[in-house]
C-alpha cells in the first residue's frame, strides 16, 4: 500500500511556524521596547532644557494649563488606534512625573515620612465611579502625593470607623450613602445640612468634617455659561440631585421652577425650596432661561430618552444635563438642535471632583485635567 503524502497541514510544521512568528513578535517588541525607551529619554532631556529655560526666564516649572494643552492634542491625536485613552492618559501622566523630576519639582510628599494620603469614594455601587481618574490625574498634575481608590461599601458606619483608623485624609460619598454618613462625621458644613447631603469629608488632624460640593458644582457648571441672578431656572427632578442644583440656583439669585413626573415628592420638594412646582407632563420653557435635568432620564441603556419634549425647546434656552453616559444626550441634541447653549453632565461632576480636590489640598484645582482624564476614560 502506498503511504499517504505529508499533509500541508502538518501539525508539527505549522506549530513550529507557529513558535517562530512568536519569536518574530517578541523580537520586533523588544525593539520598538528600545526605540520608545530612547524617545522618552529623548522627552525627557528635551523637558530638562525647557526647565532650564524656564528657570532663566523666571517661569513657574508646573504648568498645568500647559499639561492640559498637551493631554488635548494626544486626545485627538489617538483615533482609531489600540491605545484606550485611559492607559495613554497614564501613561503621559507618569512621563510628566518623570520631566518634573528631572526639572527638579518632584511630588511634594504628604507627610515627613514620604507616604502618600489617601483617599476613596465610598458607594455602592461604585465600580463605575469616575472620581478616581479625575483626582488622580489631579494629584499628578499638581504633583501633590496621593492615591484615590474606588470602595464599595455597603455599611458607611464601619466604613467611617475604617477612614477614621486608617487615617485617610478625605472621601467622597457617593449613592446610596449621602445622608446616612452625616451621623458618623464630627461636623457636618450648615450647607450641607441644609441639603441633607454630604458628597465629602475632610479629615482635620481627626477631627472629621462633612462638606456638600454639589450644589457648588452645579453652579459653577452654569455660572462658566450665564449668570444665574434674576433667572428662571428650570429644574426637573425631586431627588437628592435636584435639591443640590435648587440650592446652587437660589444661593446664586435664580429663582426655581420645580417640575417633576410624581406631584407628591415634586410638591413637597418645591415646598421645602419655597420653590414653585408644576407637572412634568406639563413643561414649557416659557418664563424660563435655564433648564437642568437631575433625573436619570437620557442614561444609557435609555439613551434616545429625553425628559421634555424637543418642541418645548427654543433658542436661547441654556440646557444642562447632569447625565453624563451619554456625554451627548438626547436632551443636549434636541437642544443643540434648538439652537440652545448646552452644558453636558461632566461640568457639574468635575466642578464638584475639583472643589473636593481644593477642600483636600489646598491647591487651586487642574479642573481642565480633571475633566480630561474623566472624559478619557469615558471614550473608551
Ligand atoms: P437622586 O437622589 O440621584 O437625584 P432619586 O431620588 O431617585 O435620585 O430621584 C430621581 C428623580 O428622577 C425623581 O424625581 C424621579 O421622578 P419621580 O419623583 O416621579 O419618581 C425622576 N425620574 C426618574 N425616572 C424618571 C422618568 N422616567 N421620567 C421622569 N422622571 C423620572
Amino acid at each position: 500500500m502506498n503511504e499517504a503524502p505529508p499533509s500541508k497541514a502538518d501539525p508539527e510544521t505549522a506549530a513550529g511556524a507557529e513558535e517562530r512568528q512568536l519569536a518574530e513578535q517578541r523580537a520586533l517588541i523588544d525593539r520598538l521596547d528600545a526605540e520608545i525607551l530612547e524617545r522618552f529619554n529623548a522627552r525627557l532631556a528635551a523637558a530638562g532644557r525647557i526647565g532650564e529655560l524656564k528657570r532663566r526666564l523666571g517661569l513657574p516649572v508646573r504648568d498645568t494649563r500647559r499639561e492640559s494643552q498637551v493631554f488635548r492634542r494626544l486626545l485627538d491625536l489617538n483615533r482609531g488606534g489600540l491605545l484606550a485613552n485611559r492607559y495613554m492618559v497614564k501613561l503621559f501622566a507618569t512621563l510628566m512625573a518623570a520631566a518634573r523630576d528631572v526639572q527638579g519639582a518632584p511630588s511634594r510628599p504628604a507627610d515627613g515620612f514620604g507616604t502618600p494620603a489617601l483617599f476613596a469614594v465610598f458607594g455602592n455601587p461604585v465600580v463605575h465611579s469616575l472620581s478616581p481618574v479625575m483626582h488622580n490625574a489631579a494629584f499628578g498634575a499638581t504633583g501633590f502625593s496621593g492615591v484615590y481608590a474606588a470602595i464599595r461599601v455597603k455599611d458607611i458606619r464601619l466604613a467611617v470607623a475604617g477612614f477614621r483608623s486608617l487615617g485617610l485624609r478625605g472621601a467622597s460619598i457617593t449613592l446610596p450613602h449621602k445622608e446616612a454618613v452625616m451621623a458618623c462625621l464630627d461636623y457636618i458644613d450648615p450647607r450641607a445640612r441644609r441639603i441633607k447631603a454630604v458628597n465629602t469629608i475632610v479629615n482635620e488632624n481627626g477631627t472629621l468634617k462633612g462638606f456638600n460640593t454639589d450644589w457648588a458644582g452645579a453652579l459653577k457648571a452654569l455660572e462658566e455659561k450665564i449668570p444665574l441672578a434674576g433667572k428662571r431656572v428650570a429644574v426637573i427632578g425631586a431627588g437628592g440631585a435636584a435639591r443640590a442644583v435648587a440650592h446652587g440656583v437660589s444661593s446664586a439669585g435664580g429663582t426655581v421652577v420645580l417640575f417633576n413626573r410624581t406631584a407628591e415628592k415634586g410638591s413637597a420638594l418645591a415646598a421645602e425650596l419655597g420653590a414653585e412646582f408644576r407637572p412634568l407632563d406639563q413643561f414649557d420653557a416659557e418664563r424660563i432661561e435655564i433648564l437642568v435635568n437631575t433625573t436619570s432620564v437620557g442614561m444609557a441603556p435609555q439613551a434616545e430618552e429625553s425628559p421634555v419634549a424637543r418642541e418645548a425647546l427654543r433658542a436661547g434656552l441654556v440646557v444642562m444635563d447632569i447625565v453624563y453616559n451619554p456625554l451627548r444626550t438626547r436632551l443636549l441634541r434636541d437642544a443643540e438642535a434648538a439652537g440652545c447653549v448646552t452644558i453636558d453632565g461632566l461640568a457639574m461632576l468635575v466642578h464638584q471632583g475639583a472643589l473636593q480636590f481644593e477642600l483636600w489640598t489646598g491647591l487651586a484645582a487642574p479642573a481642565d485635567i480633571m475633566r480630561m482624564a474623566a472624559e478619557a476614560e469615558l471614550k473608551d
